[in-house]
């Protein structure tokens, strides 16, 4: 039914867009054909210290992968991102900072101010001994000094590995201790929908495993008394009191790095993607200006946090290159009440807001009034992103968020990806809801079977791959080339592999359909199940453990465990609460078991591989597909997980 649904750009989307539907196929078609020639020229927009000669260099040929942009071109992010606006556009907003609570003040950060912050950080981190190359862990609230910190590490070289202040200790310390960073950056506390966050504490927790890290630098954010380690830790404010207010950026290669980012996969722990510098600003910046038509003066509001890649990406390092005013809030949608997004829209007059399909849901399932009473004149354009949209909250979205007047731009990428790959030009594509559309420039998919055909035909279903190399894809995984080889490239040789089902129709719009391997899409987060298994089989009372997705009305997927625990422990309904926070401790409570199963056995092969295919057909209430069990070890557990199945929490 929805495939019949097909909304035509505004005449006002048309009127003023980058990019015409006929320029679209012609550009897309020449950054195919001659992806030199066309990033070179996108190239442009960026202020090199040397201009590329070198454009593409890459390969995706198992096992020699090998990916480098604008090889011999020199350039600076920060410098990029703040110093080339400020002859012109000094004063102009680049971040306008919402608080988490509604009452206190909004703070507006000109591209002036911002010079003077970050090369205070620049400064206040060289003085801590970080140089270039040098990795520093960001652990920090959504605050403006999120953004400083990170512009003064690529100001000054430095790689930067931003963790979400939602991850507990002992996920922080794996992340700190993965790309061996001496300082962290963190504050007292972190605010969010009206309550605070222990940031320092967790800090001080992790690091009792971290003996690489000397340094650790604090924002006084809410006041909150916390305990200062004598040589260790050190007050923002009072260092960057204490040094220059400018900073001579350091010239990076194109390949240098920029920033890991760490990410669940199906297997072992989180990874750090790797990020460079040329091809990523390249394509980030271009991005920002033609998914969102975004045009200088516009006020531009991603609701991401910046420990997520769509943060770096599309709060940070996209619309700043552009010279954007972005807007960064601390908050979350549902407090003080589920009006907060478009009470901040109306107070800031934002153009173009972008949020996840899951905020979208539980902002509908809220009820029309919260937004039927805003108006929200400025707003003209609406982005989803983060996991599949469901058709519904796609209309709700584009009919009581925008009134019906604004463009929806459904992005599809990853982490790994860098930037958006698949979504529509706005005033170019036809949108239909549901569907990402249509490839970016240089981003070619392919749809294969399972077992690895091409399929040439239009109309396709199966696995999602991309057959070339596009500006900002990930270059490695931080310490480990091989994993990042046999993760995305080893699978189907000679593509780079993505994880995603797909569908393509017979207009060629591709409809993401979800992950195909083992990881999770929680509320737009993504978790591997083998790291809800491996928190935990850690409790010593857990023998084994299986974790499946299962679909969930507000966050997309919810997790559900199945358990089984150490002979003689007693299978107790106090336990599955000790469970819970258990996992909430060791990963974060984005990894909250939503339903936790006892399973005395669990299906296995008789050469003892867990079917998880009938795990997850438990989960979803589905008895009537289990398929084929008879070549269990023990047929028998299915009917006992079926009988056992939990329907509340
Ligand atoms: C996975 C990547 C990069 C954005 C934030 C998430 C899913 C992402 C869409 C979309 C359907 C989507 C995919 C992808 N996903 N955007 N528009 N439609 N699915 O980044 O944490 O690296 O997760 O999110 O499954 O593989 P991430």
């Amino acid at each position: 039914m929805s495939e019949q649904l097909l909304f035509q750009p505004s005449a006002a989307a048309i009127a003023r867009t980058h990019t015409t539907a006929e320029q679209y196929d012609a550009l897309y078609q020449r950054s195919i054909t001659d992806p030199d020639g066309f990033w070179a020229e996108q190239a442009k927009r960026l202020d090199w210290v040397r201009f590329p000669t070198k454009i593409k260099n890459t390969t995706f040929a198992y096992p020699d992968v090998s990916i480098k942009w604008f090889e011999d071109g020199v350039l600076n992010v920060a410098a990029n991102c703040i110093d080339r606006h400020l002859a012109e556009h000094g004063d102009d907003i680049a971040i306008i900072w919402e608080p988490d609570n509604p009452n206190d003040q909004a703070e507006h950060i000109s591209y002036r101010t911002l010079h003077e912050k970050v090369c205070r950080c620049a400064n206040v981190l060289k003085s801590l001994g970080v140089r270039k190359g040098d990795r520093v862990t960001i652990y920090l609230p959504m605050i403006p000094q999120a953004a400083y910190a990170m512009l003064a590490c690529a100001r000054i070289g430095a790689v930067h590995s931003v963790v979400f202040g939602g991850f507990s200790p002992d996920s922080l310390a794996g992340r700190i201790n993965d790309c061996d960073s001496a300082v962290v950056i963190t504050a007292d506390e972190g605010r969010r929908g009206g309550k605070t966050v222990p940031l320092k504490a967790n800090v001080d927790k992790a690091l009792e495993d971290c003996p690489g890290v000397q340094k650790v630098l604090v924002v006084h954010n809410t006041g909150a008394d916390v305990a200062m380690k004598g040589s260790r830790d050190v007050w923002w404010h009072e260092a960057a009191a204490g040094v220059e207010p400018f900073n001579d950026p350091e010239p990076m290669n194109a390949e240098d790095p920029l920033f890991i980012l760490y990410t669940s996969g199906s297997t072992g722990k989180p990874k750090g993607v790797l990020h460079t510098t040329g091809g990523y600003l390249t394509y980030t910046s271009l991005t920002h200006e033609l998914s969102f038509d975004y045009k200088r003066g516009e006020v531009f509001w991603c609701t991401a946090d910046v420990g997520w890649i769509t943060g770096h990406s599309y709060i940070v390092y996209g619309p700043l290159a552009n010279g954007a005013t972005t807007v960064m809030f601390e908050g979350i949608p549902s407090w003080p009440d589920a009006s907060r997004f478009w009470q901040v829209v109306e107070r800031h007059k934002v153009n173009i807001f972008h949020t996840a399909p899951t905020a979208i849901r539980s902002l509908m399932g809220a009820g029309a009034e919260y937004v039927e009473k805003h108006d929200m004149p400025s707003l003209r354009l609406l982005g989803t992103v983060g996991e599949p949209i469901n058709p519904e909250a796609w209309l709700w979205y584009y009919n009581k968020v925008g009134k019906g007047r604004c463009e929806i731009v459904d992005a599809w990428w990853q982490t790994e990806t860098g930037g958006h790959m698949i979504a529509p030009f706005p005033g170019a594509i036809p949108t239909k809801p549901g569907s990402a559309t249509k490839p970016f420039f240089g981003v070619i998919p392919e749809v294969l079977s399972p077992e690895g055909k091409v399929q040439e035909q239009t109309k396709a279903e199966g696995v999602l791959v991309i057959k070339d190399s596009w500006p900002s894809q990930a270059r490695t995984i931080w310490g480990d080339h091989g994993r990042f080889v046999s993760t995305y490239f080893e699978t189907y040789k000679g593509t780079y592999f993505t994880g995603d089902g797909c569908r393509r129709d017979e207009d060629g719009y591709y409809w993401i359909t979800g992950r195909v391997d083992d990881v999770l899409n929680v509320s737009g987060h993504r978790l591997g199940t083998a790291e809800v298994e491996s928190a935990l089989v850690a409790h010593p009372k857990v023998s084994e453990a299986a974790v499946v997705g299962f679909p969930h009305d507000i966050k997309g997927q919810g997790i559900y465990c199945y358990v089984t625990l150490m002979a003689g422990e007693a299978y107790d309904d106090g336990l599955r609460g000790e469970l819970r926070n258990w996992v909430r401790k060791e990963i974060g409570p984005i990894a909250s078991p939503d339903f936790i199963q006892w399973a005395p056995g669990l299906p296995k092969t008789r050469s003892g591989k867990i079917m998880r295919r009938i795990l997850r057909k438990v989960a979803e209430n589905d008895f009537g597909s289990l398929g084929d069990t008879s070549t269990l070890a023990d047929p028998s557990v299915v009917d006992d997980l079926i009988a056992n199945r939990q329907n509340k929490p």
